[in-house]
């Protein structure tokens, strides 16, 4: 399957996926046309519309995409090092080159809810190992810190049983880890401070006494 080819099939599940999750209100059958509309009153009213949830993760089907072509050109090399098979690896060394491509999917793309077009620009580049995108830099670097951080500071502080961070530690699915206070809930949540009344139902500031009461 050609890079083109591989595109397209994405730019289609795309619009299907974009098409099953139309709002309610919209026909029970995307691309049925004005027929439904026709329908009988009574059959539209009896016919359950079966709701498929989407799924948790969709990027891993488009990812599958492009994880089965990697797979397919490399057939016969799977099991030697990656930095054999593939031509730009710098920090993933002494994997093989299936163990990297599993580690593309199942930790940096999903850290991220990326899909490997986010560092991996195949439009313009045509291939993996350009390395003209800047996320795939900025994730690159991260490798760098993440290994100092397993390999070199967390067994000072833990020799036996070393811990271990990984892109999910910090990402938990999002580009930015979340800031410190992200676990205070909201004022009015579960577990947060009450509402403020408005301005004006606020009552007086205490009295002076409040203070020496302590
Ligand atoms: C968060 C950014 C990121 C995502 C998402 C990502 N990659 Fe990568 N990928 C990289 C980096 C960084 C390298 C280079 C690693 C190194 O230098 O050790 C790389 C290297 C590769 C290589 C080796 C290319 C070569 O010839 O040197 C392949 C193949 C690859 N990725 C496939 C994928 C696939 C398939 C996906 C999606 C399932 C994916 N990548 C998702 C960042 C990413
Ligand atoms: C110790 C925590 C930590 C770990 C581990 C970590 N990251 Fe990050 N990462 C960060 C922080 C902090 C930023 C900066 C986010 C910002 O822009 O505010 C960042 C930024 C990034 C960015 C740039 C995102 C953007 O939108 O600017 C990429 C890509 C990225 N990380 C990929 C990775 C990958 C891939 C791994 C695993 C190899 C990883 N990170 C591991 C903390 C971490």
């Amino acid at each position: 399957m050609t890079v083109r080819q591989a595109m397209a099939l994405l730019c289609t599940t795309v619009a299907i996926l974009s098409c099953s999750r139309a709002p309610a209100t919209s026909s029970p059958k995307p691309g049925s046309g004005p027929t439904t509309a026709a329908a009988p009153a009574g059959q539209a009213a009896t016919a359950p519309v079966r709701r498929v949830p989407p799924s948790r993760d969709s990027l891993a089907k488009l990812r599958a995409v492009f994880v089965a072509k990697v797979m397919q050109d490399i057939a016969g090399r799977e099991n030697q090092p990656a930095e054999q098979v593939f031509k730009n690896v710098q920090v993933l060394k002494g994997i093989t080159a299936a163990e990297l491509v599993q580690k593309m999917d199942k930790e940096y793309a999903t850290a991220m809810s990326w899909n490997c077009t986010n560092c991996h620009r195949l439009a313009p580049q045509g291939n993996f190992a350009s390395d003209t995108s800047t996320d795939k830099k900025r994730a690159r670097f991260m490798q760098q810190m993440q290994n100092d951080i397993n390999l070199v500071q967390l067994p000072k502080l833990y020799p036996k049983d070393t811990p271990k961070v990984s892109c999910a530690t910090c990402h938990r699915g999002y580009n930015e880890p979340a800031p410190p206070d992200y676990l205070i809930p909201e004022r009015g949540k579960p577990g947060g401070l009450p509402v403020l009344p408005p301005p004006g139902a606020r009552p007086a500031a205490p009295p002076p006494a409040t203070k020496s009461a302590r």
